[in-house]
């Protein structure tokens, strides 16, 4: 099923001409990180990345165990929550892999058949589903495994009119930075081990009925020193794409062998989330103090035209900003993408988000692997995991 880069089909329907979708994802529903310190980090989300103060669960509002908040930006929810006793399931999490993704939830008709027919097919329960209620309605829950111990949640919220889940209250702040203008989830990334990827590769063939639609190997993903390789998958609709990467062996170690050192397992890598004015949102996260990955060499920017003319595609951002803000750029057959990736947002060099905008094209930077890769070797050399 897996096409080479040069002459990859997009168009995911053709590759799902008489598949059956047995698992219609509406969308992703909301991204969960267990962390050390929720009220810190969900203060840091604000300042930040401009998202808005949403919903609340904590000791106020009778939880006892955990404290959750929920920040929104347009279409993408995320949650923090923390452990408030060492002995949790949260506090585990956090003392084995540091700050990070725990739940990528998933927005659902029927989380009963989606848990029915995931588990069916092989998948490892976290939670069965489980109806929750309040005034405003009922959300129905389920929950699976994926790779290490990250978990997709099956969310069906038809039955509900709330702000996000029973049990949480409306969470209202007088402290509100505007938004950077993140828009929705473009793709969530996943690092497994060694000989690993082949493997979670049928599993969201088989489990989840994704289909791979993009490959890539250690000759294509490599510089002098490193090595990776990543398969992507998507949904039967196109509106999920989890792609996949595993280390290679090269010179030097590779940037994903170092994400599972730190991370002590699989996990979530990057998030990359869409913008349609990379500009703006870029020099606002800066200005804000997210630090990005360091601006490419300037003979990279000089190739740009040349990328941007084999497939008659004109740029149309001044090329002088795109490069003073360090934003890359790349080109196929049906547009061109600009993207730039953050160093890792927390201590242990685990997680780290991609702003994307997409001009037409559907692919995923290619063309900037070798560049992006160089810069992020600088960075492992300065941290001495190179
Ligand atoms: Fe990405």
């Amino acid at each position: 099923m897996a096409k080479d880069i040069k002459n990859v089909e997009y168009g995911l329907e053709k590759i799902f001409e008489g598949a059956q979708d047995f698992l219609p994802l509406l969308g992703t529903d909301y991204v969960e990180f267990y962390v050390g310190n929720a009220k810190q980090a969900a203060h840091f989300y604000k300042t930040a990345f401009g998202f808005q103060s949403h919903a609340y669960a904590g000791l106020e509002t009778g939880v006892k165990d955990r404290a959750s908040y929920v920040l929104k930006q347009d279409k993408i929810r995320i949650v923090l929550t923390t452990a408030l006793k060492s002995d949790s399931e949260i506090g585990e999490h956090v003392k084995k892999h540091g700050d990070g993704v725990k739940i990528v939830a998933l927005w659902v008709e029927d989380a009963r058949k989606s848990y029915e027919e995931t588990i069916k097919r092989g998948a490892k329960s976290f939670m069965e589903p489980k109806v929750e209620s309040d005034e405003h309605g009922e959300v129905v829950r389920a929950g699976i495994y994926t790779y290490g111990e990250t978990v997709h949640m099956f969310v069906e919220r038809k039955n509900y009119k709330g702000d996000f889940l029973p049990g949480f209250r409306k969470w209202e702040s007088d402290y509100n930075p505007e938004p950077v203008g993140l828009k929705f989830i473009d793709h969530m990334v996943g690092n497994v081990g060694w000989n690993e990827m082949n493997v979670w590769v049928k599993w969201y063939e088989d489990v989840m009925g994704f289909v791979n639609f993009l490959s890539f190997d250690d000759k294509q993903i490599t510089t002098e020193y490193s090595a990776l390789m990543s398969k992507v998958m998507s949904n039967g609709n196109g509106r999920i794409k989890f792609p996949i990467n595993e280390p290679a062996e090269g010179k030097k170690k590779s940037q994903i062998e170092e994400y599972l050192d730190f991370y002590e397992g699989s996990g979530v890598q990057h998030i990359a989330v869409a913008t349609d004015d990379i500009l703006k949102t870029v020099s606002e996260m800066r200005a804000r103090g997210i630090e990005f990955l360091s601006t490419p060499p300037k003979s990279y920017y000089d190739d740009v035209p040349v990328r941007l003319d084999k497939h008659d595609h004109k740029l149309q951002e001044d090329i002088d900003q795109l490069r003073s803000l360090g934003i890359m750029i790349d080109a196929d057959e049906e547009g061109y993408l600009l993207q730039i990736f953050t160093k890792p947002i927390e201590d242990r060099p685990t997680l780290f988000f991609e702003v994307i905008q997409r001009m037409g094209a559907k692919g995923f930077g290619a063309g900037n692997f070798k560049a992006l890769f160089e810069s992020i070797e600088r960075e492992q050399e300065l941290r001495g995991t190179l």
